[in-house]
């Protein structure tokens, strides 16, 4: 889903705090420090549920992030490489604000993108044009510059006809394409990628990571990027960083990043 932060925020949450501003100026994109996200493991939903009530249920934790520390500077393309489960995403979603630290520091400074859980947030009752002009205000585009927008995002979509239909109607891929489009197309200063190159159809995806190249192309755009793809980090970032169970194993350039990920 595509997220943004208009207003100038710090948030603390207990032990944690979030700082967020669209100061594009400052050298520094995104920070973590000592980030650590615990999640906590219940047996059943049933649990889970109890726990809200009372303290007295057990449970187990686990840290998807643990101690985690960062500087992506601004401008910088920073690949996050490690096996299933080792906190890629989940560190990407706590700079979407998707999720929050449990304690640690996060900034971001800056109006940040995600191609990430394209579908979500999404108006199921709503059509995908008026979808699309919802989500041009909430990111605070003028009546001007969404006019010029909104054609080419419906373009990018290929979605013909049904951009006047209901989302309802979409298939999960028809969704994902709009998502993409828009997120996309609205030049952030930083852009978030969780794998989201394979959207839809062959043709398809293929047009979409040209667009994510041609984004990372643009020495201005900070961007962040969750690939199980050497290649592809290789190809489109500066640096790495590598994730073991939610902790830093490597950070370095990216050819080394990728040479102690392929040797572990
Ligand atoms: N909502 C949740 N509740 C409990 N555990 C979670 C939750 N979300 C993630 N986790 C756990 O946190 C850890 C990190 O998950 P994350 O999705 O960040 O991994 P990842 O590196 O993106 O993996 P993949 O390569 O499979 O996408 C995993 O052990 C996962 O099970
Ligand atoms: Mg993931």
């Amino acid at each position: 889903m595509s997220s943004s932060v208009r207003s100038d925020t710090a948030l603390d949450l207990g032990s944690a705090t979030i700082i967020r501003d669209e100061d594009r100026t400052n050298p520094v994109a995104v920070r973590f420090e000592h980030v650590r996200k615990t999640y906590k493991l219940f047996k059943n939903d049933r649990q889970r549920l109890i726990a809200s009530f009372t303290d007295r249920v057990k449970y187990d934790t686990i840290n998807a992030s643990d101690d985690l520390t960062f500087t992506c500077g601004r401008g910088e393309a920073l690949a996050f490489l490690g096996d299933n489960g080792a906190g890629k995403s989940t560190a990407l979603k706590m700079i979407t604000g998707v999720c929050f630290p449990t304690s640690g520091t996060i900034e971001v400074h800056g109006r940040v993108s995600a191609l990430l859980e394209l579908s979500a947030g999404f108006d199921m009752r709503l059509s995908g044009m008026e979808n699309v002009q919802m989500r041009c205000q909430l990111w605070g585009l003028s009546e001007e510059e969404s006019k010029e927008l909104i054609p080419q995002i419906v373009e990018f979509s290929e979605l013909g006809k049904y951009i006047d239909q209901p989302m309802r109607t979409y298939s999960s891929g028809m969704r994902a394409r709009l998502g993409f489009a828009f997120a996309s197309s609205i030049k952030p200063d930083i852009l978030v990628v969780d794998e989201a190159l394979s959207v839809g159809d062959r043709k398809f995806s293929a047009k979409c990571q040209q667009r994510v190249s041609d984004i990372m192309a643009n020495e201005n755009v900070t961007v962040l990027f969750v690939t199980h793809s050497t290649a592809q980090a290789r190809k489109f970032c500066t640096r790495g960083i590598v994730l073991d169970h939610g902790r830093t194993m490597f950070e370095g350039t990216i050819d080394e990043a990728v040479d102690f990920y392929e040797a572990t």
